[in-house]
């Protein structure tokens, strides 16, 4: 491979899981490492196999439906964790193992109580034992950005005479300056020469993980590790979109680095993990966010007007955002829906496009007007769906008023068998979720709403996300999508249970 290429290491599924709120279900993630091939990219962490049987259970399905981005499984140097990731990608045409063990002082003396020099002999072992499963092995020096840069030239000297491939050198709290960044890399990278890839993971503490990231480009690292929207633990990690449009945009000073990745499904991809994980860009973000090509001065828009590239270094188009017109309406048929679909990069079994068709013609019927972001919504709720042990078959809502006692009637389809039932509650949501719990027969506890608009105008769809925690588990996420906030409230506090039946 040339070494003019950067690989991109997208950790969405395993850091960016880790963010406040994030957890997907397999499906899900089945779903955004199918989108991440597409997009390109070299490397799909698709988890943390030892964390638990769903976890493995994701990374094992994802290996079966990967075949051109390699699949890589996070472990701790603990032989356990090293042949749960093993197992977890073994059907996968490419496997990486990645092994991580924390090397600075802090982490070593309160966390791992540790010397120096068992560190460096647990990294070998768990390195050597990693290799027995597959050559692709990436070591990480967890914390590297607070560690001793000649102790880390001692554990890179030690784990590349074990076989490691590719060395990470992941700034784990976010501490570091880029021009700091820049001068360690550059000593790492000069030390280990062409011995190994070295890799940078940098979390965003400080607001400069994608400056870290291309610092460290520029001074010789060939692997960046990365998520979609900067998803991560804390303040996340860096962002995949930010790093790879600043090299494909600044090719005056990255010439001839370059990445692989097919910059036209960045928006889709990031729409996907959004719609997915309900955590929206803020809206000013780079790329991805709302305003990103929203010109809202008159100056501007006059200049964008005459010329694009008075206020625009990237079109929209390069990142397949093209503009939101209306596509389609009640009046249009299968053949112009699919055609769509096509245009928007979707390539769907017939049975989904079947089904999505079906919501699309309900849909129509409700909302004059229907939009890219609508659609992408529809097939994102299609191509994510589990079993429906439980369906919202209809829901009638009444008295609203102050004063008045709202209650919520709801029929639910629950093997076979359709379950009517009434509640009344503290205000109509309350209703709902009371009615829904009895007749399920759970007891969830709301942990957080959000209800935003999809697209445009008065009747536009609402896509409502819930987090609800049933028995004290852990919450799960669940999705409703309807013109009507409240069915869809309801949709998405059943799809949270489905989703936690089908976690167990
Ligand atoms: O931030 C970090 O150090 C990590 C490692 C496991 C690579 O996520
Ligand atoms: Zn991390």
């Amino acid at each position: 491979m040339s070494n003019n290429i950067i690989k991109i290491f997208d950790t969405t599924l395993r850091d960016g899981e880790q963010s406040p709120g994030a957890s997907m279900n397999t499906e899900e993630k089945i779903q955004i490492a199918l989108q991440l091939q597409k997009l390109g990219v070299d490397i799909i962490e698709a988890g943390f196999a030892a964390a638990s049987p769903g976890d493995f259970d994701a990374i094992k399905r994802i290996s079966e439906q990967i075949d051109k981005s390699a699949v890589c499984s996070l472990a701790r140097c603990v032989e356990k964790d090293i042949k749960a990731a093993a197992d977890s990608i073994a059907l996968a045409n490419h496997r990486r193992i990645h092994i991580f063990l924390a090397t600075s002082p802090i982490h070593m003396e309160y966390k791992l109580k540790m010397k120096p020099d068992e560190v460096i002999k647990k990294a070998v072992q768990a390195v050597q034992y990693a290799k027995t499963f597959t050559d692709d092995v990436e070591f990480s020096c967890e914390d590297a950005g607070r560690s001793d840069i000649s102790f880390l030239k001692e554990v890179l000297d030690a784990v590349i005479k074990a076989g490691a491939l590719t060395l990470n050198i992941p700034d784990t709290v976010g501490y570091r300056l880029p021009n700091e960044i820049g001068a360690r890399i550059k000593e790492l990278s000069d030390f280990v020469n062409d011995r190994a890839i070295i890799s940078v993971h940098n979390h965003n503490d400080l607001g400069l993980a994608v400056a870290n990231s291309l610092a460290a480009i520029e001074n010789g690292a060939r692997q960046v590790e990365c998520t979609i929207n900067g998803l991560g633990e804390r303040a996340g990690n860096a962002a995949l979109e930010e790093i790879v449009m600043a090299i494909r945009t600044r090719q005056d000073v990255f010439a001839p680095l370059c990445t692989n990745i097919n910059t036209k499904e960045i928006y889709p991809t990031s729409k996907l993990v959004s719609l997915i994980t309900g955590i929206e860009p803020q809206p000013n973000k780079a790329i991805v966010g709302k305003n990103a090509f929203a010109h809202e001065s008159g100056i501007h828009q006059d200049g964008v007007l005459k010329n694009k590239e008075t206020y625009e270094i990237i079109r929209p188009g390069d990142i397949g955002l093209d503009k939101n017109h209306i596509v389609l309406g009640k009046h249009s048929g299968r053949h112009a829906f699919k055609d769509r679909l096509q245009t928007l990069g979707y390539t769907l079994k017939d049975e989904d496009i079947n089904e999505a068709f079906e919501k699309f013609k309900i849909l129509a019927d409700q909302k004059k007007e229907i939009f890219d972001d609508d659609i992408r919504a529809l097939v994102a709720e299609e191509i994510t769906k589990i079993p429906q042990v439980f369906e919202l078959v209809t829901l009638q809502l009444s008295d609203c008023n102050p004063g008045g006692v709202p209650n919520a009637a709801i029929t639910i389809k629950h093997k076979d068998k359709l379950i009517t039932d009434a509640a009344i509650g503290n205000g109509t949501m309350d209703a709902v979720f009371k009615v829904i719990d009895r007749v399920c027969g759970v007891n969830g506890e709301l942990k957080d709403y959000k209800v935003d608009a999809v697209s445009q105008g008065k009747d536009a769809l609402a896509k409502v996300i819930v987090k609800v925690a049933f028995d004290d588990n852990k919450p799960i996420i669940g999705h409703g999508l309807n013109v009507d906030t409240m069915y869809a409230t309801a949709q998405a506090y059943i799809g949270a249970l489905n989703s936690y039946i089908s976690m167990k």
